[in-house]
């Protein structure tokens, strides 16, 4: 079994990273911790895989071959317990995008969009650039964890939206939904008729060892390796619809407007989906301990609160009044860049990835603590 280093510091700066070549930090050193892509080197079965189409020389249109098909349908069966036909799958060059697009299809300006928030952005500013009502509801802490209130989630579905966007496991928070609630929020859904579209791609990210990812199995529900495997940027998803004419709906908002797949996107995935499972062993580990790591050092910060996450590797910290004002901007000008709670509809939060080797990690830590500390 190989064993990845994740402590090796790799310069990201010129090569366009978003997270690495902001053009606001254009003469500041800084660290930043944003977008959620990470800072490790990815799988040597990817990097092959890019080699092999390095060397042949050639691109092209390319086509979704049926090993690809199978490998997907094969991995949503074996790790999230879902058996599904092959005519379900609709390939997509993002997960982003097919929001969109499935909005579009199954929402109205009359009814509208509901997501639970604080939210991964696209979820509810997708609302706007459709221009959809947007309704949401409030994350709740219940036992030290991120989950729905779920009366304020029924009353929002008595307002008529005809979609519910399911960030599943949630970004930000970390949730992973137990096959309790996820069956809660099914009979919900289908109570008040509202189509659930459901995100799937954090669902191997799982940071607490006790819990288990749930699949939804709902109408349209979208899956990518891209997140995991940290090929974000290049494309490549799956949507999982079960209905055929639900299906075409979908397609018909994405003719003209969705890209065929790259070869690159094709080729990764294959190779992601066939590999060994050593990069992820190290990963998760890795992963773990930085978890563990920022999560003690920030509860012990007056002030600040983390609740551990379950899944992904986006902290969400909270802080109180005495550092109010624009704790985020301060952080900023102290050298770290990590995103505003309102981003996500969230407030008084930062959402910090903490997938980084731990060196930096610990420098962003002590610029928290450097901050939090002048505050007081
Ligand atoms: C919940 C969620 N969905 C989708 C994405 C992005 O997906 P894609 O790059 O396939 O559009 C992200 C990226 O952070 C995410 O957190």
């Amino acid at each position: 079994m190989k064993k990845y280093d994740f402590n090796q510091v790799i310069d990201r700066k010129n090569t366009f990273s978003f997270k690495w070549d902001n053009v606001n930090y254009a003469d500041k050193d800084m660290l930043p911790m944003p977008v959620a892509d990470m800072d490790f080197p990815i799988a040597d079965e990817i990097l092959a895989a890019i080699d092999q189409i390095t060397n042949h020389k050639i691109l092209g249109y390319s086509i979704v071959p049926e090993s690809l098909q199978i490998a997907a349908q094969q991995k949503i069966k074996e790790d999230y317990a879902w058996d599904t036909d092959l005519a379900w799958q609709v390939w997509i060059p993002g997960i982003v995008p097919g929001i969109t697009a499935a909005c579009a299809a199954f929402s109205s300006p009359e009814d509208g969009i509901l997501t639970a928030v604080p939210v991964y952005h696209p979820f509810h500013l997708v609302a706007g650039w459709l221009g959809h009502p947007l309704h949401t509801f409030p994350m709740i802490e219940e036992s030290g964890r991120w989950t729905f209130d779920f009366v304020a989630f029924e009353n929002a579905l008595k307002k008529g939206p005809k979609v519910f966007l399911f960030c599943n496991p949630h970004n930000p928070g970390g949730t992973v939904f137990s096959a309790e609630e996820i069956h809660r929020i099914k009979v919900l859904c289908k109570q008040y008729d509202c189509t659930i579209i459901s995100d799937e791609i954090h669902a191997d990210l799982i940071i607490d060892p006790e819990v288990k990812h749930t699949c939804i199995q709902s109408e349209i529900s979208f899956f990518a390796t891209s997140k995991a495997y940290n090929t974000a940027g290049l494309g490549g998803a799956v949507a999982i619809i079960p209905d055929a004419a639900t299906r075409l709906a979908f397609q018909k908002k994405t003719f003209g407007f969705f890209p065929m797949l790259s070869r690159h996107s094709i080729e990764v995935m294959l190779a992601t989906y066939a590999m060994s499972s050593d990069w992820m062993d190290s990963l998760l580990p890795y992963l773990r301990s930085n978890h563990a790591l920022l999560l003690n050092r920030m509860n012990q910060l007056p002030g600040i609160s983390m609740l551990p996450l379950e899944a992904t590797y986006l902290a969400w910290i909270g802080f109180d009044s005495k550092l109010h004002g624009d704790f985020q901007k301060r952080l900023f000008d102290a050298g770290l860049h990590v995103l505003r709670g309102d981003q996500f509809l969230g407030g008084d939060f930062v959402r910090l990835n903490f997938a980084c080797p731990e060196v930096q990690l610990r420098k962003a830590i002590e610029i928290i603590e450097g901050v939090v500390h002048a505050s007081h």
